[in-house]
């Protein structure tokens, strides 16, 4: 595991920029796993300059996001297909056949979510993985419980989940219950997992996730097993392991 610690958003946010266009520098084909939320904004935001400037180009590239609500139709301002767009895919060059997220308004949520795991099988593997960390714990929509699912799979959203993500909506009771998630085996069968953390709120979580006992009541303490992390944190998140 090889942790990063930065000073200034803007610096987390050029190193995290900086390793996913390096990898498709030198892999064009590669294949993305995407995440969503307030973390990897600023991210994107770098990315689009990259690309902007001529550095990088996402023709060959293949996405897939960790998660999409369930009941939000696509072009629904909270969905996380709206969200991609916004950040990242309106500004790229990146085919929209090329770019995968789970339709949360499948009217089948189980069929919706093996046509995803068969999207993901038929791209072999995810090269990088990114990934925000929910303050229980939760990676993707990958909620603290004492079993864990490895394929893509609905989940019901834990009330504090709910609660964190309600900034983005204008009440809590408009926030979705439940989610569409790809499962803890599909992310670690990343080659990498690029694991991004930001704000004093979240320095134990990710300090018990990296340092304490594997427990599927913390989801994020899998990934001390995958064999290539890389993790990105602001001084604030960092405290703890300073
Ligand atoms: C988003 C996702 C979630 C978030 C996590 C942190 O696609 O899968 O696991 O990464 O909830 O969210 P933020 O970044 O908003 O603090």
């Amino acid at each position: 595991m090889n942790i990063h610690i930065f000073q200034n958003q803007q610096e987390l946010n050029e190193a995290g920029a900086g390793i996913i266009t390096s990898l498709v520098q030198m892999q064009p084909k590669a294949v993305l796993g995407l995440a969503t939320g307030g973390t990897p904004v600023g991210i994107y935001e770098e990315l689009v300059k990259a690309y902007e400037k001529g550095r990088v180009s996402f023709k060959a590239v293949t996405t897939f996001n960790l998660d999409e609500y369930v009941g939000l139709p696509a072009d629904h301002p909270e969905s996380y297909h709206t969200y991609m767009k916004q950040h990242l895919f309106d500004h790229i060059d990146l085919p929209a056949s090329q770019a995968h997220i789970p339709n949360g308004y499948a009217a089948d949520p189980d069929a919706e979510c093996q046509r995803y795991d068969q999207e993901l099988e038929a791209a072999k593997q995810i090269d990088l993985q990114i990934l925000g960390l929910g303050h229980n714990g939760h990676i993707g929509f990958n909620e603290p419980d004492d079993s864990l699912i490895s394929s893509t799979h609905p989940v019901e959203l834990k009330p504090e989940t709910r609660e964190a993500n309600a900034r983005f909506f204008s009440s809590i009771d408009e926030v979705p219950t439940h989610a569409l998630t790809m499962g803890v085996g599909t992310i670690l069968k990343a080659k990498t997992i690029l694991l991004i953390v930001r704000g004093a709120d979240k320095a134990e979580i990710v300090h018990r996730a990296l340092t304490g006992p594997i427990t599927t009541e913390i989801p994020a303490t899998l990934l001390q097993t995958h064999p290539h992390l890389v993790v990105l944190l602001d001084a604030e998140a960092g405290r703890l392991f300073e």
